[in-house]
């Protein structure tokens, strides 16, 4: 590398990676004073996380939540336990939840010798997944859909109330990790395949949490998972080993967790599987020296659930369930999700005590630990208990209307041949058929209600299914219904293809039922046979076929694309997906959202977007059913004057880009501007496209208007041969929907 490029690298990267100066807050320096009064027991305490159910009463079949009071005492006064996690039986109603954590809190603020508030950490993943009746929002890789980043500040800041309003001040979300591997059951936790758009989604995310400046009420602590490399499994099954470079780990899955600590995240959940053969939870190099000290993370690293006893009991990288709580300490994890006993508060006193643990490390995890409660209110007067007031809001209309807004632009159209799409309402006779057509847990997914989100008899009654919200559209008696399939197996199809012959179209509803982690464990991404079977079935009567695809994950479809009149993919549109769904297919509302992966055309499609000129090369393709970015719309949008504000740029300047976006169509629509860059040589190939930004853009017909973007240096860099970040002279082009220029950085 010439020295000049050099230099300029070390300049970026000090930039790039400036630790977080909003961190280095008052709550450090009172956080640091109050570790100084904590016995070592106590510091230990604070680093124990254990599940509510260890201090419940047992066979608790009520629907309510039994705190144990005498397990409770045990857990907060003998083994001063800070933190407890959620786990159990699903959702609790919001005043149960209430008189849940005024009861932990009054043991852990009026009887602990130091009354320190208790830390309740939950999931909430697409909304308060566990209080009945909470907003669900569609889940993460429906919301990236939408490519539209208020709507990510505004569900988490719906979210954030929604759980505070229970008195919980922490969330386990956002997942930060990119979705590169579709087969990975965990892929509709994620913002999709894409490192920028996972970026920018998480950062909005975390603000809409956290808040701006946060702190209570109506926020909540934030928690990036699962840290790092955990969703690019080689296999495909959940928590198996994934294998990367140093290089590939920090171009693609590092940034959008820079970008959240540069956000201000409080809390980190470290990787339950493992990297190159380093279990996350031991990995000393990610957590510490990259994690806290490179990125200046200031909050505290969560182990997962039983991870840090996995490393002796699993992945037996540590002799004895002793080492392995040293070991994981000794990396970076400051607090342990044991859960279900006390043993890692009893190992690590032992650990200690053996000098296999130091101290400073105690005080260090204690302080980042306390200082988090601080940051969170939890120590102001009333700040450990639910704030009142927020439960007035609770799944308010205008919580609603948010939601049924955000499901509004994941819905993705992807065929409309002939402009079959928008249907009318009147006249016609439909038939509904497909196993998701009736069920609210295929339009949620898992963390819905319960861990699984499968679940249907708990889901709330006044939500509709996709069949419920096309009957309302058409009147009941001009919709028919006959499920079809279940997802594995066909149920009755003679009767379906006797009732698609009185329709004037079918819609064909597909997909997966909920699942969450390993239970959605699959070999192949095929979707399964019986669901192809009664689709084709469908398709044979001649009647117009539309296909409504309810998934977690892309499932492949290839032998259903090209007879199949229109496709509306909906991934997990939550509790307002059937209504959307439905707005969609009567034309009330004019699709808008986007692609955020690539939908494969065959079960080994893995090919991302943004590959390598050597995967277009010969007789290699990027030959995907839909490309990642992509989504039809019932209007139509011409691009014209891309403009680059210089075509020699400067080293350290930013280049500016306009272009003119117009709707050429004859309805008001919405357009997702996507600008890609392509770094035409580099010293490590470089993929021959990347999204560099993006803008959702609300035109009425004949309306045009001018979009301008900003490209800054870390936009043109990449992580280059000897693992850093740095940016090279060259050519540089940029792509605007069909537009592209060309220009050369000195
Ligand atoms: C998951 C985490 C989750 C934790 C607590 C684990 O199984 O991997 O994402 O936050 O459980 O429920």
């Amino acid at each position: 590398m010439p020295a000049a490029t050099r230099l300029f690298a070390i300049f970026l990267a000090l930039w790039l990676w400036r630790p977080t100066s909003a961190w280095a807050d008052r709550y450090d320096d009172e956080a640091r004073r109050l570790v100084q009064r904590l016995t070592l027991e106590e510091k230990v305490g604070q680093m124990t996380q254990i599940s509510v159910t260890l201090v419940s009463k047992e066979g608790d079949t009520t629907g309510r939540h039994a705190l144990d009071p005498d397990k409770l005492r045990e857990a907060l006064l003998t083994y001063h336990v800070g933190s407890i996690m959620n786990e159990g039986q699903g959702a609790y109603s919001l005043a149960h939840w209430r008189e849940i954590i005024t009861e932990i809190q009054d043991v852990a603020t009026r009887e602990t010798r130091l009354k320190i508030p208790v830390l309740y950490g939950i999931d909430a993943i697409h909304g308060a997944t566990f209080t009945e009746g909470a907003t669900l929002f569609p889940q993460p890789i429906a919301l990236a859909a939408t490519w539209n980043l208020d709507l990510a500040r505004q569900d988490g800041a719906i979210t954030a109330r929604e759980v505070r309003a229970s008195g919980i001040p922490w969330d386990f979300y956002p997942v930060l990790d990119v979705g590169r591997q579709p087969l990975w059951p965990r892929f509709w936790e994620t913002f999709g395949e894409d490192t920028f758009l996972v970026t920018e989604f998480g950062k909005n995310y975390i603000e809409g949490l956290q808040g701006g400046s946060y702190g209570f009420p109506g926020q909540v602590a934030a928690c990036l998972k699962h840290y790092v490399g955990y969703s690019f499994p080689f296999n495909g099954f959940d928590r198996t080993p994934a294998f990367m470079s140093e290089r590939t780990l920090r171009q693609v899955f590092l940034p959008p967790f820079a970008a959240g600590v540069r956000a201000g995240v409080s809390t980190v959940m470290a990787n339950s599987s493992e990297l190159d053969g380093i279990p996350g939870h031991a990995n000393r190099h990610l957590l510490t020296d990259v994690l806290k000290g490179e990125l200046g993370f200031k909050g505290f690293v969560v182990s997962d659930f039983k991870d840090v006893k996995r490393l002796y009991s699993r992945d037996q990288v540590a002799d004895s369930p002793e080492a392995a709580v040293a070991l994981a300490v000794n990396a970076g994890v400051d607090m342990s999700m044991v859960p279900n006993d006390f043993s890692f508060y009893r190992l690590l006193l032992r650990g200690v005590r053996d000098k296999k643990v130091s101290v400073a490390r105690i005080d260090d995890a204690v302080r980042r630990i306390l200082a988090v409660k601080l940051r969170m209110g939890l120590f102001a007067p009333g700040g450990a208990y639910p704030a009142p007031g927020l439960d007035r809001e609770f799944a308010s209309p205008a919580h609603e209307a948010a939601n049924l807004k955000t499901a509004q632009e994941s819905i993705i159209l992807l065929k409309n041949e002939q402009h079959l799409l928008p249907l009318a309402k009147t006249g016609i006779k439909v038939l509904v058929t497909g196993p998701t057509a009736n069920l609210l847990s295929a339009l949620n997914g898992g963390w819905t209600i319960t861990w699984q989100g499968d679940n249907e008899a708990r889901y709330p009654k006044d939500k509709p299914t996709v069949l419920a919200a096309i009957k309302a559209k058409l009147g009941a008696s001009n919709v028919l219904f006959a499920p079809g399939a279940d997802f594995d197996r066909t149920l009755d199809l003679q009767a379906t293809v006797k009732l698609a012959k009185k329709a004037d179209y079918v819609v064909v509803c597909l997909g997966e039922k909920a699942y969450c982690e390993t239970w959605g464990n699959i070999t192949d991404l095929d979707l399964e046979p019986a669901q192809i079977q009664l689709a084709q079935a469908m398709i044979k009567t001649g009647k117009p076929v539309i296909l409504v695809l309810l998934e977690g994950r892309p499932r492949v479809i290839a032998p259903l694309v090209d007879q199949s009149q229109a496709i509306l993919l909906g991934f997990l549109p939550g509790m307002e997906g059937g209504r959307a769904i439905a707005e969609v297919l009567f034309g009330e509302v004019n699709p808008s959202a986007k692609l955020p992966c690539t939908y494969p055309k065959a079960p080994n499609g893995f090919v991302t977007y943004d590959h390598k000129p050597l995967e277009e090369w010969d007789l290699n393709r990027y030959d995907p059913q839909f490309p990642f970015g992509f989504g039809l719309s019932y209007t139509t949008f011409a691009y014209r004057d891309l403009h680059l504000a210089t075509d020699k740029l400067r080293p350290g300047k930013n280049q500016t880009v306009s272009v003119r976006v117009k709707n050429t169509g004859d309805r008001p629509g919405q357009e997702v501007v996507q600008l890609y860059l392509q770094d035409e040589f580099g010293s490590v190939s470089r993929p021959v496209r990347e999204l560099k930004g993006f803008r959702k853009l609300a035109l009425r017909p004949g309306e045009e208007r001018e979009l301008t973007f900003t490209l800054t240096p870390h936009d043109l860099s990449f992580i280059g041969v000897d693992d850093r970040r740095i940016v090279e002279p060259g050519v540089f082009k940029v792509m605007v929907g069909p537009l592209a220029k060309e220009f050369t950085l000195q």
